[in-house]
């Protein structure tokens, strides 16, 4: 029997539309090469130009609606006009914390034909996942504003680390580690926060008794950091949390080719509610409607959609036919110093699937 997955499609602000539609390009082809499964795609116009026309920023019912789909794909939010802590937590953060997508999961790989600021750096050198706690820690939003505008006035953001929490995104990256063999990297920073990362760091001790298999490493943030500049090899599976998963991330994305090439998977490893995929940068206003954005951020996500679906030989495939695209050097967008558009870049990919099937 065919297979449906229902996706879905949030395109977004700026060149998150441009971009979704190469994705969209491709999952259409793998579906048509593989013959015994296809995807049934809809699209919500939320978003910051929803926001500026109906004064929010997704449908009331627009949770309701989501539950209802396998995946959700992502462009990126954000437009000039509206106040950004606005378009993240109406419609990002509102989803992830919704649909307790509390796995963030992000490759930083250097793929062959990307190009690489680090001098001597060759592609298969710098090959880690980060799983970034995604539900609560800095990002929790506790907090208060006292005193607003008075000469006492007083901001509080407070961290919130739960047990609970903390365990699940701990154990999911040792079972990622188990299965693939690698090594485990827990980054954290127990000296200077002496509450919540001394608390992160016996968790990371506690859960490793369970495996014993599991070879891990322990960091501090800030030298981790330069690690991730000076030797990135060191990393394989990373651990680590909201606030420092957010930084180190775009970090790894500069050393692996830049914001074209940086995809994320926001997870509900249960399945109990939709998954989220999305390229990690934003509508980048800069070059919206040029037709020149890098599609590949969108469509590595797309890759990782497929894996998350079981049909992880067509998320290779993808990632595969990205990298051939890359080391053609021949149908690349000016962030990496080529002419062609976003749309010739997802055709290039999609030739490049075929030419494997
Ligand atoms: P940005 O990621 O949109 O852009 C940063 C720089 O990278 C710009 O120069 C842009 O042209 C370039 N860039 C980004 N993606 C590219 C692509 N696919 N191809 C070629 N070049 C690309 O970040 P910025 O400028 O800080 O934010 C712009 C807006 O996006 C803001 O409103 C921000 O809040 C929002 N944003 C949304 C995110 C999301 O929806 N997940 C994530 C980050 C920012
Ligand atoms: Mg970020």
């Amino acid at each position: 029997m065919m297979k449906t997955y229902k996706v879905a499609v949030i395109p977004g602000d700026g060149i998150g539309p441009e971009v979704l539609a190469e994705g969209i390009k491709v999952l259409k082809e793998v579906a048509k090469l593989d013959g015994t499964f296809s995807f049934d795609f809809v699209t919500f116009p939320w978003g910051c130009e929803y926001y500026l026309k109906h004064g929010k920023m997704m449908d009331d019912a627009g949770m309701e609606c989501l539950q209802e789909f396998d995946a959700i794909y992502l462009g990126a939010v954000g437009y000039p006009g509206v106040p950004d802590h606005i378009s993240l937590w109406d419609l990002l953060l509102r989803i992830r914390k919704g649909f307790d997508q509390y796995i963030n999961l992000r490759p930083i790989q250097l793929l062959k034909g990307a190009p690489c600021p680090l001098n001597g750096v060759q592609p298969g050198q710098i090959d880690m996942l980060v799983v970034r706690e995604n539900s609560e820690g800095e990002y929790a939003g506790a907090g208060d504003w006292l005193f607003k505008g008075k000469p006492e006035e007083v901001v509080l953001q407070t961290g919130v680390f739960s047990r609970k929490g903390t365990e699940r995104v701990i154990r999911y990256a040792y079972e990622l580690a188990r299965k693939t063999g690698k090594t485990l990297t827990s980054i954290s920073k127990a000296n200077a926060l002496n509450y919540s990362m001394v608390f992160w760091d016996q968790v990371f001790v506690e859960v490793s008794k369970e495996y014993p298999d599991v070879k891990t490493y322990s960091y501090l943030v800030d030298a981790a950091s330069m690690f991730f500049v000076k030797d990135p090899g060191r990393f394989q599976i990373v651990v680590t949390s909201n606030l420092f998963g957010d930084i180190l991330t775009d970090l790894g994305a500069a050393i692996t080719g830049g914001m074209g090439l940086a995809a994320g998977a926001n997870l509900n490893p249960e399945r109990k509610y939709p998954s989220m995929f999305e390229p990690i940068h934003g509508s980048a206003p800069d070059i919206a409607g040029k037709a020149i954005a890098n599609p590949i951020a969108s469509i590595w996500s797309v890759s990782q959609m497929l894996d998350f679906f079981g049909q992880e030989e067509w998320g290779k495939i993808v990632l595969t036919a990205i990298e051939q695209v890359l080391v053609k050097n021949e149908c690349l967008t000016p962030d990496l110093d080529g002419k062609a558009k976003t749309n010739e870049v997802g055709d290039a990919v999609v030739s490049a699937i075929c030419a494997m099937k």
